[in-house]
């Protein structure tokens, strides 16, 4: 990892340490790290530097507590941390973009980057560690929890899985927490 990176690792690691996001680094972010990882090793044509720029500032509206649009505000504040660490306007421009599109709803992800980034962010949340402390710490009833769940796992599958390796690697695990999700 170079320099910049890993000082911005450190940053947000220490920003959601503050901000009682301990677990949200530990069992989110980290997870989407090791996943691009795994998808950039299978795609040897995207940029590395900018998916793991995506990797660590996608989730700054959540690890800053700000209110609005999970994209838009994460890729103003991505800009905002971009822009300390002196990256050129390109950069910039090509990790907001990621940020932008990486959730598939408002905006579709057409680049390889953007496609790496949303597939890496919905594979994440195929752990039961990070199911459970979703269910554990949002507020949730637990028929809440359930539609919610089902719902966005299976946006996960459908709509931000984009490479077939990937959607191989995942499907055991989708299949489990939707039957597990949906049995009486
Ligand atoms: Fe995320």
């Amino acid at each position: 990892m170079n320099n910049k990176l890993s000082r911005i690792k450190s940053l947000i690691k220490k920003e959601c340490e503050k901000n009682g996001l301990a677990s949200f680094y530990e069992h989110h972010l980290m997870a989407v790290e090791k996943n691009a990882q795994e998808l950039l090793s299978r795609l040897p044509k995207a940029d590395k530097e900018t998916v793991m720029l995506g990797v660590w500032l996608h989730g700054l509206k959540k690890v800053r507590k700000l209110k609005g649009d999970p994209e838009e505000v994460g890729s103003r504040e991505a800009e905002k941390v971009l822009k300390e660490f002196q990256y050129p306007p390109e950069t910039i421009t090509l990790v907001k973009d990621i940020i932008m599109t990486h959730r598939c709803k408002k905006h579709i992800p057409t680049t390889l980057e953007a496609r790496a980034l949303a597939t890496a962010d919905a594979m994440s949340q195929y752990s039961s560690d990070w199911v459970l402390n979703y269910a554990m710490t949002e507020g949730m009833s637990l028929a809440e929890f359930k539609k919610f769940m089902i719902e966005k796992l299976e946006h996960n599958y459908n709509h931000r899985i984009f490479f077939s390796f990937a959607k191989k690697l995942i499907q055991k695990r989708h299949e489990a927490l939707m039957y597990v999700l949906t049995m009486n």
